[in-house]
């Protein structure tokens, strides 16, 4: 029989790539909004109890990093108090909470990749609540693994890659931000790693590899670094290059012609957002890598990949 996965937050960007994979090893009951709203901590207990799996994976968040910064009670109840819940209860049955964070629990002063040991120091409202949610699952004694990842984009959801597509099909030149360095990671390469290290750490048989002995705190992230603006320049380039019939493309472009001639590269101080964010803000994956084995490919093959599917 396979163990029970209870998959929190299945329509967003990593929640969908997990619903695709997870299935192959796991018996998945996957819940979004409508039966869980992470707001409101009732919700969790019920399905958790209901479900008793053996491993909760939460996809779900407060991810709209601007918002957050007027809207801090509610980022605080999904991304800090709701961890905190789905703990407790994974902690009650035995179940392994696996959980994502993210980058800006830095303050990107740092000019070489973040470990796991390097002190957090959030500089917005999103990258404090993600890391009170991580204080929150860490004490709660559960066993957990929190994967920290970034820059996550996909062909669908709100991200930069779409962003970047629609807008050069409406302006000629694109000031695109030069001054915040990280590594673009696409969801599906994030719901890759997490499969595997699950399917591998849930072989029967497996005992010094169990969730409950790997509990942490790892990165997960592309190989490689970029700034945004190198992200767009990439982004304009593959979608010249590549025969863009892909549904997802057409819709994102409404069919328009790409008129993006040139991007200029600007500095953070040149577009002013409501949220600060870290001006670098690389992770290493060394512990990643070394725990699980596990490898994500570099930014570029990533965005490649998005363009070029490989055949499945
Ligand atoms: N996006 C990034 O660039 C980024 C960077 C670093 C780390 N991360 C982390 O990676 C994880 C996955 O992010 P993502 O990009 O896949 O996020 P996403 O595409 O924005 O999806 C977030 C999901 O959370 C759900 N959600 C929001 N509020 C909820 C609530 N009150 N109750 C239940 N579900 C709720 C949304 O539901 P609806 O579909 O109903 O709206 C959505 O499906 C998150 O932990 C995020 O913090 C993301």
């Amino acid at each position: 029989m396979k163990p029970a996965i209870l998959l929190i937050g299945p329509n967003g960007q990593v929640g969908r790539e997990l619903k695709k994979m997870l299935p192959r090893a796991f018996e998945l009951t996957s819940l979004d909004r409508q039966k869980v709203d992470l707001a409101r901590p009732v919700d969790i207990r019920e399905a958790v109890r209901a479900v008793r799996p053996a491993i909760i994976v939460n996809a779900a968040a407060y991810t709209n990093v601007d918002k957050a910064e007027s809207e801090p009670d509610l980022a605080r109840a999904i991304n800090s108090e709701a961890p905190a819940v789905l703990a407790e209860e994974a902690k009650k049955i035995g179940a392994c909470l696996v959980h994502y964070s993210t980058d800006y629990v830095f303050d990107g002063t740092k000019t070489e990749p973040y470990s796991e040991n390097d002190p957090a120091n959030p500089r917005n409202v999103y990258g404090k609540t993600k890391l009170e949610g991580e204080l929150a699952i860490q004490a709660s004694g559960a066993p957990y693994l929190i994967f920290r990842t970034a820059w996550v984009y996909a062909t669908e959801g709100r991200n930069f890659l779409l962003t970047i597509l629609r807008l050069a099909t409406q302006r000629e030149e694109l000031k695109i931000v030069r001054d915040q360095t990280g590594a673009p990671t696409t969801s599906a390469e994030i719901a890759r790693a997490t499969t595997e290290i699950l399917m591998r750490a849930g072989a029967p048989g497996n005992n010094h590899f169990s969730l409950a002995n790997c509990s942490g705190i790892y990165h997960m992230t592309a190989a490689g670094q970029a700034t945004w603006f190198d992200f767009a320049e990439q982004i304009l380039e593959h979608a010249r290059k590549v025969e863009a019939n892909a549904p997802w493309f057409q819709a994102t472009t409404g069919n328009l012609p790409l008129i993006a001639r040139r991007i200029l590269p600007i500095a953070t101080s040149e577009f002013p957002t409501p949220a600060r964010r870290p001006a670098y803000s690389v992770l290493s994956n060394e512990l990643l890598t070394r725990t699980f084995s596990v490898r994500l490919p570099d930014w570029q093959t990533q965005l490649v990949s998005i363009f070029s599917p490989p055949p499945r």
